[in-house]
């Protein structure tokens, strides 16, 4: 329930930003809670409440009275609009620090658990990081033109962008010459969605078609993924109806680990890390955490493509990966099989619900296991990690409070330490926190 504040409502307020909220907005405490977009801790502000809810008020920032020394100009001329970042005008290491500030909040009150060690944050590129990505895409009649863009911060709009300084290279000055061309198609209105892959040899853009483009329409096409050295892709339905619009055989997608000697082959639509240098140090970073010696057996839950797995099989003696999607788990066979991995082996499973007794990936030993779950984390794993009673567990989270939950599971339940934890840095200037922490068994 909400209710906007009535004309002659509330008067204008100075207030000091105690924090951040998860959508990177100020929050003043003290009388009922005031969220402000675009207000940073530390900050004295002039603000009016224009909204109310039941637990807090929604403010608008009147004025800056004492900005943040840690107050930065946004670089990109969206920035406010665009929903894709919210954070750009807190310097990123200061965004880093907030993020590790609400990573400790979290672990103490959701889990009353304090790591025995806090690492150092993982840090990488802040621009042009972005390899994935979904975009919108509109037919705007009023303007005439098809705008395409992130949704915007506060509705549910296309924002129309003229380009992205996130989005990593190429595919960040790609979204104006997209949009002219989607203005120039007979189906420019059945196209609502644009998927963007940066792999490390080619940029992938999938476009979501309603209705199959007429010749016209794909000659256009084929002009535009040659002038600009992209590969375009269609998407008359669901995920697997994506086809290449180029007839023939074209190179799969990859990235390396130059670090594990590996190249991984993806999809376009598949799931990748978004950031590729922070991935690189992620993956190097987990492999020494879990102090691997030579005849460790680990299990990889959420294993997707064997970003994580074929690194740990690398210095493991057998690792496991498990993964929901089936058409990941194929891909991550041909990962292993294309780098030379034989002592990792793949397995398809639901785990959003506890396994069956006899899964066949159940019946080995572990002594580490790594968890990387989707932002709802891995609650229903959580008692079957603790039966195989590994020496280490490395749980890498998108969403700290999934991860607190979690911890407190295993910690105050199943008798684990939570030996250490970090941020890192995987979305620059977007309000998600990654995160991981490392549990060992006293
Ligand atoms: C954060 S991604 C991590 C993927 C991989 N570890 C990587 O680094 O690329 C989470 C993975 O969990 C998988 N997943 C989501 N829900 C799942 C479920 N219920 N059961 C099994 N896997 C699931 C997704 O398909 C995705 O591959």
């Amino acid at each position: 329930m909400s209710a906007a504040v009535p004309g002659g409502g509330p008067a204008e307020e100075i207030a000091l930003v105690g924090g951040l909220t998860h959508e990177g907005e100020g929050v003043v405490r003290g009388g009922k809670t005031v969220f402000v977009p675009g207000a940073l801790p530390g900050e004295r502000i002039r603000l009016r409440r224009i909204r109310r809810h039941r637990q807090h008020d929604d403010g608008a920032l009147l004025e800056l009275l004492t900005p943040s020394p840690q107050r930065v100009a946004p670089r990109c001329v969206h920035f406010g609009v665009c929903g894709g970042c919210v954070l750009q005008h807190l310097a990123p290491a200061a965004q880093l620090t907030a993020k590790e500030a609400e990573l400790k909040a979290t672990l103490e009150r959701v889990a009353r658990v304090t790591p025995r060690r806090w690492l150092e944050p993982l840090t990488g590129p802040v621009w042009a990081y972005r390899r994935r990505a979904r975009l919108g895409a509109k037919f705007v009649h009023r303007k005439g033109r098809v705008v395409v863009g992130f949704r915007e911060r506060a509705a549910p709009y296309v924002a129309d962008l003229a380009g992205c300084e996130v989005l990593a290279s190429p595919a960040g000055a790609l979204i104006a010459p997209l949009a002219a061309l989607l203005g120039r198609l007979a189906i420019r209105e059945q196209v609502p969605q644009i998927e963007v892959a940066v792999a490390d040899n080619a940029t992938a853009l999938v476009l979501r078609v309603l209705t199959e483009p007429p010749d016209a329409d794909l000659a256009l096409l084929g002009q535009f993924a040659h002038q600009y050295g992209v590969r375009l892709y269609l998407q008359p339905a669901g995920l697997d109806s994506v086809r290449a619009l180029a007839e023939g055989r074209t190179e799969p997608l990859r990235y390396r680990l130059p670090a594990f000697g590996l190249e991984l082959e993806f999809s376009p639509t598949d799931f990748i890390q978004v950031n590729g240098p922070v991935n690189e140090a992620l993956v190097a970073r987990a492999v020494g955490l879990l102090g691997l010696t030579p005849a460790a057996r680990v299990l990889d839950l959420y294993c997707g493509l064997g970003n994580f797995t074929l690194a740990l099989a690398r210095s493991a003696r057998s690792v496991v990966g498990v993964e929901g999607e089936a058409q990941l788990v194929e891909r991550a066979r041909g990962n292993a099989a294309r780098n030379g991995v034989a002592n990792a082996e793949f397995h398809q499973a639901d785990l959003s619900a506890a396994p069956a007794a006899p899964a066949a990936w159940l019946r080995g030993e572990y002594s580490h296991v790594l968890l990387d779950p989707p932002r709802t984390g891995a609650r229903a794993m959580l008692a079957t990690v603790a039966r195989l009673a590994p020496q280490r567990v490395l749980y890498i989270s998108c969403h700290p409070g999934s991860l607190a939950r979690d911890l407190m599971e295993l910690v105050h339940e199943h008798g684990f330490a939570l030996a250490a934890a970090g941020v890192v840095d995987m979305f620059a200037h977007t309000a998600h926190v990654e995160s991981l922490a490392l549990l060992e068994r006293p």
